[in-house]
């Protein structure tokens, strides 16, 4: 008999079929006439009943079928008996494929809390949360590509390692070949890294835009889906450093064509989730209305977590400027709360996550694009603004999420581009290839960054961005 996937009998309901499962056993029970083994095999967040006769299976298979054992199952699919499931395996033989000591399995069939099972992320995705979050995941992952795609975006793979530091942020992780205990030196006794990498400074890649807006240049619209690194030593449950980042890069586009992709496309990821991961979805909606109700009733979120994706998709996002934004929070001091206070002395400062929340949660209760910041507290690629003060930058902000996308317009003038890269300090000389582009056939272009684990963490409803990526890296994090 050949393998038959969960998914697959509970989407056909093959009645009187003989067939195979093979999966994990979540939970036995057994009395003196029959056991009932529930069994998962990640293909859906379903368990599978099956019904063992103690007649037909020896009493020492049905004792190895414990929480963690790997079994392979054949009998026939029967009615079920029971309420839930359509259907339920009569089996005819079960044969152990690794079993799962029980005095040792660190999963057991009750509730871990996450902080314990992200100390075994070994583990940690036969849990039906995590199975949930991963099979999410992917589909967030699948949408991306068949939204650019159905859009005539090519997708581009840029390099991870590079000599760029693309956001200018100085938040490199180095790559190095040499002997880490006998390195290279200057004459200063410092480290010569201009020795490593075939004579070139590198770096783990922070972003792909730079690189993105080369192809650009040539294929018009482009996308990358690549993991990113940052050596920012944060602790957040916002930050990992290591993480995926989807970067579409679009010619002839202007700030607001760039403030409408990026809507749209969120729309899109969240509306294909919604229409193909229902049975997850549910799920973890279930998990956080547990998890809500051991809240204070002031500090519960007023929708659940399908009925806050369905807003989202259907309202349309705010869209202020920096400017406004400021204004707004001068004039909200809720409470004459002090951390709002230095806003009202200093515009030019960048926002705090409070200041975010603030906006998206409490004043305009949607999400939030923000547009023409300072260029103080921008990256030098960005187009400047007639005003001389703000440059054409985007942040979507989410709620329970903050920033979601950060984006811009991007700065087409050669010549206002090298002045600002002076005035910067960033070498220009080591970006030669990145001014040819506006050397030669510039023209406007725009894109942005989707950080896909935010993402992930708005559509599951996670509160740790270390619960949607398989392996966090973080500080001190990285041992598999
Ligand atoms: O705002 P960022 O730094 O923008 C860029 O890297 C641009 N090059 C993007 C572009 O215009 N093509 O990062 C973009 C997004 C953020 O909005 C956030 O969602 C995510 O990437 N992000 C992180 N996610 C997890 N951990 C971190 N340390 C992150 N840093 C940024
Ligand atoms: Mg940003």
């Amino acid at each position: 008999n050949k393998r038959v996937k969960i998914k697959t009998i509970l989407d056909q309901n093959p009645i009187g079929q003989e067939i195979t499962l093979m999966g994990w056993v979540r939970t036995k029970r057994s009395n003196k006439n029959v056991s009932f083994i529930a069994l998962n095999d990640g293909s859906i967040i379903t368990n599978y009943q099956v019904v063992a006769d103690p007649n037909l299976i020896s009493e020492e298979i049905l004792k190895k079928c414990s929480t963690g054992a790997c079994v392979k199952i054949t009998g026939t699919i029967v009615e079920s008996q029971g309420a839930g499931q359509a259907s339920e395996l009569n089996a005819k033989s079960i044969e152990i494929l690794g079993e799962a000591d029980p005095e040792k399995y660190p999963l057991q069939p009750k509730k871990h809390s996450l902080e314990f099972l992200r100390e075994i992320a070994h583990l940690r995705m036969r849990t039906n949360t995590f199975g949930a979050i991963f099979r999410v995941r992917h589909a967030l992952a699948f949408a991306v590509h068949r939204y650019f795609n159905d859009k005539g975006f090519f997708y581009i793979h840029t390099p991870i390692i590079t000599g760029s530091d693309a956001e200018g942020a100085g938040e490199t992780f180095k790559v190095t070949t040499f002997d880490i205990g006998n390195p290279p030196k200057n004459t200063d006794g410092s480290v010569d890294f201009k020795q490593d990498f075939f004579e070139r400074e590198t770096n783990l890649t922070v972003s792909g835009q730079l690189e993105g807006e080369l192809a650009a240049m040539a294929l018009s619209e482009i996308y990358t889906f690549g993991p990113t690194f940052r050596a920012e030593n944060s602790n957040t449950t916002r930050h990992l450093a290591e993480f995926w980042m989807i970067e579409p890069e679009m010619a002839f586009y202007d700030a607001e064509d760039n403030a409408d992709l990026a809507e749209e496309f969120l729309k899109y990821l969240i509306q294909y989730a919604l229409e193909n991961c229902q049975e997850d979805l549910k799920f973890l909606e279930s998990r956080l209305i547990e998890e809500e109700s051991s809240k204070p009733t002031d500090q519960r979120s007023e929708l659940n977590l399908l009925d806050k994706l369905k807003f989202v998709v259907d309202n349309e996002f705010v869209r202020i400027t920096y400017t406004e934004a400021i204004d707004i929070l001068r004039n909200s001091n809720p409470n004459k709360k002090k951390k709002f206070q230095y806003l009202i002395e200093s515009w030019g400062a960048d926002l705090q996550s409070e200041h975010e929340r603030y906006l998206v949660e409490k004043h305009f209760k949607k999400p939030v694009i923000l547009t023409d910041y300072p260029k103080e507290i921008k990256s030098f690629y960005m187009r400047q603004n007639e005003d001389g003060k703000t440059v054409a930058a985007m942040d979507i902000l989410f709620p329970g999420i903050g920033e979601i996308i950060g984006g811009s317009q991007r700065e087409e003038r050669l010549d206002v581009l090298t002045a600002r890269m002076d005035e910067m300090n960033i070498p220009k000389e080591e970006m030669w290839w990145f001014l040819d582009t506006r050397r030669f056939g510039s023209t406007p272009h725009a894109g942005f960054g989707l950080g896909f684990e935010r993402m992930v963490q708005f559509v599951t409803g996670m509160g740790n961005i270390r619960d949607v990526i398989a392996f966090p890296r973080t500080p001190g994090n990285a041992e598999f």
